[in-house]
């Protein structure tokens, strides 16, 4: 098996002490996986996408960043700190959180220039992403002025320009039009054949299938109630529906209701 990026065991969190949001969490993640996590709004997928990336910490249990406890203390090591913000990169599920300079071209340029990444390298990923995700004309303009859609087109941008070797995205397609959401599925497997691990959550079942090797779905509890392949869990209709992935359907044929689930997902051949 290859190396392993994060190791966690038995995690819970609770926010404020009181509000639980992880309970009793295992996961393991190895380098150059596609794992995808699950679940209903509230179901824990944002907590767990912001441990990874060690902005909370845990409140019990372990988490390992290549075979290293992830702890509060351990960013207080400028070392440590740098390599693991070069290392993992999040694209937050509101963009507003992520972007905060006065036009779009600087907010993308700002993190690669303060973590001191080669000039034209930063230049030469600008430029394709600029041109991969069509923000050219957006570039001069004020990042809250924008759509949310044009918002997570940049907060994408200015997380993949810093080259990261581990991608975690929150809902990257959430709020997107089709063709935007092919490009951004596009360079996500684009980073994930140059070797990087790809980790998303999202309840959009229709990109589970290109975005993961593994599966993780999260419970009501707030914790792992089921793993496998895409295959395996996009096939457990109860699995998805019990933990509201899909949802009833009614509609009329002739003069009779229908009810079934209803995934919103076509077969193609
Ligand atoms: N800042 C916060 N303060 C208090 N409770 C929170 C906060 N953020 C999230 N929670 C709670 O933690 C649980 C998990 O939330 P979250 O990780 O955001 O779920 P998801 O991303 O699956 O929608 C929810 O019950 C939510 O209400
Ligand atoms: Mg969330």
């Amino acid at each position: 098996m290859s190396e392993i990026i994060f190791e966690l065991k038995d995690v819970w969190f609770s926010y404020l002490g009181k509000f639980s949001a992880l309970c009793g969490v295992d996961l393991t993640i190895a380098k150059g996986q596609k794992i995808c996590v699950i679940g209903a709004n509230g179901s824990g997928k944002s907590t767990l996408l912001h441990i990874l990336d060690g902005l909370i910490f845990v409140d019990y249990g372990s988490v390992k960043f290549l075979g290293k406890e992830l702890k509060e203390k351990s960013f207080g090591d400028e070392n440590f700190s740098k390599d693991f913000r070069r290392s993992v990169g999040l694209v937050f599920q509101n963009p507003d959180v992520q972007l905060f300079c006065p036009t779009v071209k600087e907010d993308i340029l700002f993190g690669p220039l303060q973590l001191g990444i080669d000039k034209l390298e930063i230049e030469s990923r600008f430029e394709k992403l600029v041109r991969f995700l069509d923000i050219r004309h957006l570039l001069d303009r004020s990042p809250h002025q924008l759509s949310v859609g044009e918002k997570r087109k940049v907060a994408v941008t200015s997380t993949l320009i810093m080259n990261p070797d581990v991608l975690i995205l929150d809902e990257p397609t959430d709020g997107l039009d089709p063709l935007t959401t092919r490009h951004i599925i596009d360079l996500l497997l684009e980073e994930n054949e140059n070797g990087k691990t790809i980790i998303t959550s999202t309840h959009d079942l229709h990109i589970v299938q290109e975005i993961s090797d593994c599966v993780y779905v999260f419970s009501q509890e707030k914790k792992i109630i089921s793993s496998g392949s895409p295959d395996k869990i996009l096939e457990d209709t109860k699995l998805l529906q019990d933990n509201n992935l899909i949802h009833i359907h009614r509609h009329k044929h002739d003069q009779t209701t229908h009810i079934h689930p209803h995934q919103h997902l076509e077969h193609h051949s």
